[in-house]
């Protein structure tokens, strides 16, 4: 089945009056921020919309968000990952304004005593004991390849092209179309080229990862079990614990990096594949929505950070930041993964993901499209070739922007949001089945009218 591109051009053509027409608030507001806003907007990525304007934000309150002109939709972005637990979770709401509130005092440089129950917690989850905090998982990954270069001596990071770990310089680059290994297009203001400190190969291509860590330059490999930023792509059987023997043989620390892949459980793709990386990053959901990220060290790694002379760890030697670890965000992650992000949630959230990725995978099959739906855990998405791609380089090929917009919008419009950046669904604790069926009803109308004769 070939999508008409004739037809595409016209429904999203549509699609994008009707929003227009919908959404006079949120235009206005937009319209009035372009004069004091960068690019109008708080953040340059909001700019990243299929309809030309952010929907601006009124209310959010569990899976569900209300615009300024009055509309609610039923939210399966959740602040691409930031929100898996769910907007404004009553017990992380209730921790922040017990700390922030009736105790007071967010930003004291006074460690609570939260910090080493969070510490535990994620030490229980993820497998690695020794716990430090950030506010972001950027900072998480800046400050774990920094303590991976110093106990290791190498200069370089390995990364898996299409990967994303943030704004991080040395995971901008990516392998390009003969093979060689380029900086990732657009990378703005990069201090050097990636090529000089990082090295990258596709997911999923073990003969590659040894050929690069043969090297003997290679501090640290960073990644995620699965791909979350190009697509999902799930690792084939073997793969990981290919990745873990050869980090090891050639003396390379390994770094699971969690932000998006917890949607695989309570410990993430670390706990739930019995993973044994060096050191574990994460960011976004752990927080309840306020900002929070941490890196978690193995008893070994943290012994050889310790048993060096002359790191400065507490002063202006890079690993750090004023605002980390503060009260307030470690008080919010403490409540969320003690009563919200916790197993059975879990276990909840999988099941509708689940549902997710059959109704979508009906509506693909009744059509014959060349589509596929894959799922981790609690997080789906659907790409644009079937089978499901196997690394970075196949899923990025298969991106279509037009068709991406086209869904985009018409879901938007009848109530459903996705992630800008994917066509990723996230369920948290407080998404329902009904949510999930309301998606079903508008993606297959969606792709009904794309696909008439
Ligand atoms: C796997 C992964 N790591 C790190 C980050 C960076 O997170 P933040 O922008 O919150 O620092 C992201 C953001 O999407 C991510 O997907």
């Amino acid at each position: 089945m070939m999508i008409d591109r004739t037809r595409l051009a016209r429904l999203l053509d549509r699609e994008r009056d009707a929003f227009r027409e919908r959404n006079p608030r949120s235009a206005a507001a937009y319209e009035q921020a372009r004069g004091h806003l960068f690019g109008g907007v708080p953040m340059t990525w909001m700019n990243k919309t299929a309809a030309g304007f952010p929907l601006y934000l009124a209310e959010a309150r569990g899976a569900r968000v209300t615009d300024l002109d009055g509309h609610d939709y039923v939210d399966l972005c959740l602040g691409d990952t930031g929100a898996m637990a769910g907007h404004s979770p009553q017990p992380t709401v209730e921790a922040v304004a017990d700390r922030f509130g009736r105790r007071g005092g967010a930003t004291v440089m006074m460690p609570t005593e939260d910090a080493a129950w969070v510490g535990a917690e994620l030490g229980r989850r993820f497998g690695v004991p020794y716990w430090s905090f950030s506010l972001t998982a950027t900072d998480a990954n800046r400050w774990a390849i920094r303590l991976a270069r110093a106990i290791t001596g190498r200069p370089k990071i390995l990364v898996n092209s299409y990967c994303y770990h943030g704004s991080v310089d040395e995971v901008l680059l990516v392998v390009g179309p003969d093979g060689r290994q380029v900086s990732r297009e657009g990378n703005v203001g990069a201090p050097v080229d990636p090529t000089v400190t990082s090295r990258v190969v596709e997911f999923n291509d073990l003969p590659a990862l040894e050929r690069e860590l043969a090297y003997g330059d290679v501090a640290a490999v960073l990644m995620e079990p699965a791909l979350t930023n190009i697509g999902i792509v799930l690792p084939e059987p073997g793969y990981l614990e290919g990745v873990r023997d050869l980090t090891r043989r050639y003396g390379s620390l390994l770094i699971n990096d969690e932000t998006h892949t917890f949607s695989a459980g309570p410990g993430g793709c670390t706990k739930a594949w019995d993973l044994r990386p060096d050191i574990v990053t994460i960011g976004k959901a752990i927080g309840g929505g306020i900002p929070s990220g941490g890196y978690g060290l193995s008893a070994e790694v943290a012994a050889r950070v310790e048993a060096m002379d002359g790191l400065d760890l507490v002063d202006m030697g890079g690993v750090g930041g004023t605002l980390a670890g503060n009260a307030l965000s470690v008080a919010a992650m403490r409540a969320t993964l003690e009563h919200v992000l916790t197993g059975d949630a879990f276990a909840a959230m999988t099941e509708l993901a689940t549902r997710f990725t059959k109704g979508v995978q009906e509506v693909i099959d009744a059509h014959g499209l060349p589509w596929s739906v894959t799922r981790l855990g609690a997080r789906a998405e659907y790409r644009f070739t079937r089978p499901a791609p196997r690394n970075g380089g196949e899923s990025n090929a298969a991106g279509d922007p037009g068709l991406d917009d086209y869904l985009h919008v018409y879901l938007a419009n009848r109530g459903v949001l996705l992630t800008p950046f994917h066509n990723m669904a996230l369920m948290s604790p407080a998404t329902t089945e009904a949510d999930v069926d309301l998606h079903h009803e508008v993606f297959a109308a969606a792709v009904a009218e794309l696909v008439a004769s």
